[in-house]
């Protein structure tokens, strides 16, 4: 058991180490359950929100979430939390349903499904179907610092170390789900065969949240008035999802607030804060060979 692990958080199984996993770093909760991830049957209308972890996940599916529902079902948005309303496909951990069986129990349609997987691990039944997916990217700085944070709360992640090693293993793509540079250019290169693929950014949401409500409205194809956009608008600003116990994870006992909040800073950024001159020279350096053979670009200040 984790010495640094408080009172409440005594019966959590200890921290998973990092394993490699088709050549992917994962930890066991990602993988235990693989069977019933690689069969899942997806549904034509299911829309898959893939992310690497840090990205904006959260913020873009109470979006989803409020495009759809917050007209035809009122009380959803405070019956269950998030995390309960979009499964997270991968996921089993104690205590909790597995994803596959939470996605394979909704009944609302469409199901909105959350993964973090890379592009060659995503189910098959997902394009077979022809299933629509929103893909959210961040800028490689500000992820790793976010993903330091949220592993630093976290019980059922491995356990983060110091900032410098964290960065290392970021660089290093020993990480769970893998290489932040695959992930993003994985998913970038599909995309530009795929129309189903919407492929949106952390910093456009900060820039101007409405804009990227107005885009992915037209990618799904929703009929919301601008009335409700504008108020879906308000309720996913940063200080509101902050305050609401339904989309901010404060009722998921693996992680401790104490630390670090799961809604944390949301800003563009904050790298700057995390990064000293000489992490940053090197980042720079190393980021410039990795993505040297992608059209793919990033802004790190907005
Ligand atoms: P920070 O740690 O930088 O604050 P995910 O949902 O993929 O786990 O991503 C979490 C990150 O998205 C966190 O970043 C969190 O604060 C940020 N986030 C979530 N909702 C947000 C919102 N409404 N506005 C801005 N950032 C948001």
């Amino acid at each position: 058991m984790a010495a640094d692990m408080p009172a409440d958080k005594k019966t959590m199984p200890p921290r998973p180490d990092l394993l490699d996993f088709h050549g992917v770093s994962m930890t066991h909760y990602f993988t235990d359950n693989w069977e019933k991830i690689q069969n899942f049957q997806a549904r034509p209308d299911d829309i898959l929100i893939a992310t690497y972890p840090k990205a904006g996940t959260t913020w873009v599916s109470y979006i989803l979430d409020l495009l759809y529902f917050s007209q035809k079902k009122p009380d959803r948005q405070t019956s269950n939390p998030i995390y309960e309303r979009v499964p997270f496909l991968e996921i089993m951990i104690p205590n909790h349903p597995s994803g596959t069986d939470l996605a394979d129990s909704l009944d609302s349609s469409p199901r909105l499904i959350k993964t973090h997987l890379p592009i060659q691990m995503i189910p098959k039944s997902f394009w077979e179907k022809k299933c629509r997916v929103v893909y959210v990217a961040r800028n490689a700085k500000d992820n790793a610092v976010s993903f330091f944070h949220f592993d630093r709360m976290t019980y059922v992640q491995p356990e983060p170390g110091d900032w410098n090693s964290f960065l290392q293993r970021f660089m290093d793509g020993k990480m769970v789900f893998g290489s932040w540079y695959d992930h993003v250019t994985g998913w970038w290169e599909r995309k530009q065969s795929h129309p189903k693929i919407h492929y949106m950014f952390f910093e456009d949401m900060v820039e101007d949240t409405g804009r990227e409500i107005d885009k992915l409205s037209s990618f799904l194809g929703s009929n919301s008035t601008a009335a409700a956009k504008e108020q879906i608008r308000h309720l996913v600003q940063f200080d509101n999802m902050k305050k609401n116990d339904m989309a901010n994870y404060s009722s998921f006992e693996t992680m401790d607030f104490k630390i670090s909040p799961f809604m944390r800073k949301g800003k563009v950024g904050d790298w700057k804060n995390h990064f000293t001159v000489t992490q940053n020279e090197q980042f720079d350096e190393d980021y410039k060979k990795k993505m040297k053979n992608t059209t793919l670009q990033f802004r790190t200040v907005v």
